[in-house]
């Protein structure tokens, strides 16, 4: 079965263009996004897409081995042999008892994206850009990032062959992160600026000369990147959660989750009521303007400067997917919170010390969790996911630092301190025993 071509339609105006069109913005300003002809995609019926998906899990290789292009009819139009892929996605799904007693549900389910290519989960977003990039034939690629969004840019244009250049906020992304983009052989430049400011000048940049912008602006991005919830429900064997939890920074990962959960719900795999998991977005207090923006009915989009959260890769504060965010997080009947730099760091501590390694932004979305289960918004019975965004090792500066007792003004109430010894069995027998 062969379906249409998307169309980029304009979020404000519905206004379209064709999918080959460079173009990150709509003319009237608004964003754009990618619409599948879903009433074409309709035509296969939900039980016929859940036994094709069922069919290729477990491939060893080409797309249907990818977490992202196993979906490809509700993706991109990219010619399997073109699709650029490590592959990713395919990420595990946790289940830890004692997680769940900790956070006091009966079952939670941690997807872990930090397992991909790159370790975090924009290797869904970037299989999709870099492979439309090469359909596209552009010459280069360039992305603003707090470290995530660069290295996965990095890894995959290198993957492709095409030059890449990455804006960074200098001292404001972890040396882990730095190091990726530039091993990966990414042109970096770090600016003396925060992420926001790398954002504007690398818009400036992509208007001014023909590089391709790779920020998720550009909404060829979220297409990969929505599989995360489709591949979610697929683990749970088709069954759809009560909640997703996910952190918020520029707002372009919970929106490609609500429009891979719209889109789900319209061909009928959420199943027969089509019943929609609540979108939970949770940013550090310290830079929290869509916390703000929901907590004031979203009357007003708040923007700020965002502060030197341990959260680094969410420290953005005027977040450019704020109107497709706003969207779905109303149209889910979802929730925004925030959570304190003690919160963030002693959840990271906590899930850290089930075994599943979180980075800090990941661990920010555990912490709203927590705050969510403890007022009675989330109940014990109900079906959580959260996403892990991407890996703890991407940070290990910080865990140190945490579990030393480090960092200023946070109490490191779960520090495991390492402890210096002499060599010799005695001191150790004392310290184990004593
Ligand atoms: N978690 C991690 C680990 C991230 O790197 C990011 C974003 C987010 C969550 C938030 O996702 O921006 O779509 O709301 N990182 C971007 C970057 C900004 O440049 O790597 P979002």
């Amino acid at each position: 079965m062969t379906f249409p071509d998307p169309a980029f339609r304009c979020v404000v105006c519905g206004g379209t263009r064709v999918l080959t069109d460079i173009v990150y913005r709509c003319e009237c300003g608004g964003l754009l996004e990618v619409r599948h002809d879903l009433g074409a995609l309709g035509a296969r019926s939900a039980a016929d897409w859940r036994a094709l998906f069922e069919s290729r899990w477990g491939a060893r290789e080409g797309a249907d081995a990818s977490g992202v292009w196993r979906y490809r009819e509700m993706v991109l139009p990219v010619a399997e042999d073109r699709i650029v892929s490590m592959p990713e996605g395919g990420t595990r799904l946790y289940r830890s008892s004692i997680l769940e007693r900790e956070t006091g549900l009966d079952a939670l389910y941690v997807k872990h994206e930090g397992e991909n290519p790159t370790l975090s989960f924009k290797d869904r977003g970037m299989t999709a850009g870099v492979s439309w990039a090469r359909r596209l034939g552009v010459g280069s690629v360039a992305c603003a990032s707090t470290g995530d969004t660069s290295a996965s840019m990095a890894a995959y244009a290198a993957f492709a062959g095409i030059p890449a250049i990455v804006l960074l906020p200098e001292n404001r992304v972890s040396v882990e992160q730095l190091s990726q983009a530039i091993a990966y052989g990414a042109r970096t430049l770090a600016l003396r600026t925060d992420f926001d400011g790398c954002m504007r000048l690398v818009a400036e940049l992509t208007r001014a000369r023909p590089v391709y912008l790779l920020n998720s602006m550009n909404s060829v991005r979220i297409e990969g990147q929505k599989s995360i919830v489709w591949e979610t429900i697929q683990q749970l064997g088709w069954r759809v959660p009560d909640w997703i939890v996910v952190p918020v920074g520029n707002a372009g990962n919970i929106s490609a989750l609500g429009k891979g959960l719209a889109e789900w719900r319209e061909l009928g795999l959420l199943g027969p009521g089509g019943r929609m998991p609540r979108l939970v977005g949770v940013q550090a207090v310290l830079a929290n303007p869509f916390a703000r923006s929901y907590r004031g009915g979203f009357a007003k989009r708040e923007t700020l400067t965002a502060g030197p959260t341990v959260a680094s890769a969410i420290a953005i504060g005027d977040p450019v997917s704020y109107d497709k965010a706003k969207a779905v997080v109303q149209w889910t009947g979802g929730v925004v919170t925030d959570a304190t730099e003690d919160e963030i760091l002693d959840a990271k501590a906590l899930v850290d010390a089930c075994g599943i390694a979180v980075c800090p932004n990941s661990a920010t979305a555990v912490a709203g969790l927590r705050k969510l289960v403890a007022d009675g918004t989330i109940r014990r019975g109900d079906l959580v996911a959260v996403v892990a965004t991407a890996h703890g090792l991407k940070f290990s500066g910080t865990t140190v630092a945490y579990h030393e007792g480090r960092i200023a003004s946070v109490t490191s109430s779960r520090a495991n301190r390492p402890v210096s010894l002499p060599p010799s069995f005695e001191a150790i027998l004392a310290e184990i025993e004593g």
